[in-house]
């Protein structure tokens, strides 16, 4: 299973669902009674849920240490998305967002959340393959671009999911209501929050390259140039975006697409109406 720390997870949601919730609608929050998040990380999109709904919202992971953070805010359970810790029909909605593409069998992850689930299955997923960057800084633009196609080569599940997620919903039994897209953009510029000043600094340190190094590696084999090359020319734009921070002249911003897929299942009760 991939790793994320519980730094990169607040890291990379900052913002998310702060200007528009309207991608959220089918979730038909208010009107639920029991909500889980599969794959909940730190909680980013539980506490949104929470917010959003009456219901009792549980969030569950594998990571406990992700899921101490987590239940700093929501009721959060150790658990399996292969095999979750719940009764059949024990909520009315199950949902995940920026898991399905970490997996190696999303399908069977949803055929699970509709086990669980009486009612409504959602997937927020992102498509990695389609992220869009600007900055002053022109190396920054390239490099991305190069990193991003290394990382997308190298990586063993599909993080490029986006919309293919409304073809597994019906391989995994779930019929499709509604599919929306939300635009998650990331703007910095001056004055630096504390978040943009530390992504500054591990650009120019390589730790932030060095987070997925394993799969950048991997994807770059065969290649002309090397993770090093990479690393050294990474860390030379990062030490540019750091000179141009303290001129206050930096600015960047970044797009990623994710698809919010809303589906129904069929509930037991039904299906053994039916035989
Ligand atoms: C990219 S993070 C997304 C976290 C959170 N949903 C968010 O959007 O911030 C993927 C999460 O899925 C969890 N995860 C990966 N494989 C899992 C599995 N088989 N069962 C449960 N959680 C899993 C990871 O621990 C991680 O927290």
């Amino acid at each position: 299973m991939r790793r994320f720390s519980a730094e990169y997870l607040e890291r990379t949601r900052e913002g998310m669902w702060a200007d528009s919730r309207e991608a959220l609608a089918d979730l038909d929050l208010s009107d639920r009674t029991r909500i889980l998040d599969v794959g909940c990380g730190t909680g980013e999109l539980t506490r949104v849920l929470a917010e959003e709904s009456t219901a009792e919202v549980v969030g569950c992971d594998a990571d406990r240490e992700l899921l101490a953070v987590a239940s700093a805010h929501v009721p959060a359970v150790a658990g399996d998305a292969f095999r979750l810790p719940f009764a059949t029909d024990s909520f009315d909605l199950v949902v995940c967002q920026a898991l399905l593409i970490n997996l190696p069998d999303p399908a069977a992850a949803l055929e699970e959340f509709a086990r669980v689930s009486s009612a409504l299955v959602a997937a927020v997923e992102p498509n990695n393959a389609a992220v869009d960057v600007d900055s002053t800084v022109s190396a920054e633009v390239d490099l991305e671009t190069r990193v991003r196609e290394a990382y997308l080569r190298g990586v063993e599940t599909d993080v490029a999911l986006g919309d293919r997620v409304e073809s597994l919903f019906e391989e995994s039994g779930i019929e499709v209501i509604s599919t929306h897209r939300y635009d998650h953009e990331k703007r910095t510029e001056p004055p630096y929050s504390e978040a943009a000043l530390t992504d500054a600094a591990r650009k120019a340190s390589g730790a932030g390259l060095a987070d997925h190094e394993m799969e950048l590696r991997r994807g770059m084999e065969g290649q002309e140039s090397t993770y090093d090359d990479l690393r050294r020319e990474w860390r030379e734009m990062g030490r540019t975006v750091v000179d141009e921070m303290q001129a206050g002249d930096y600015e960047r911003v970044e797009h990623v697409p994710f698809d919010v897929t809303v589906g129904r299942v069929e509930t037991s009760a039904a299906s053994s109406n039916d035989s």
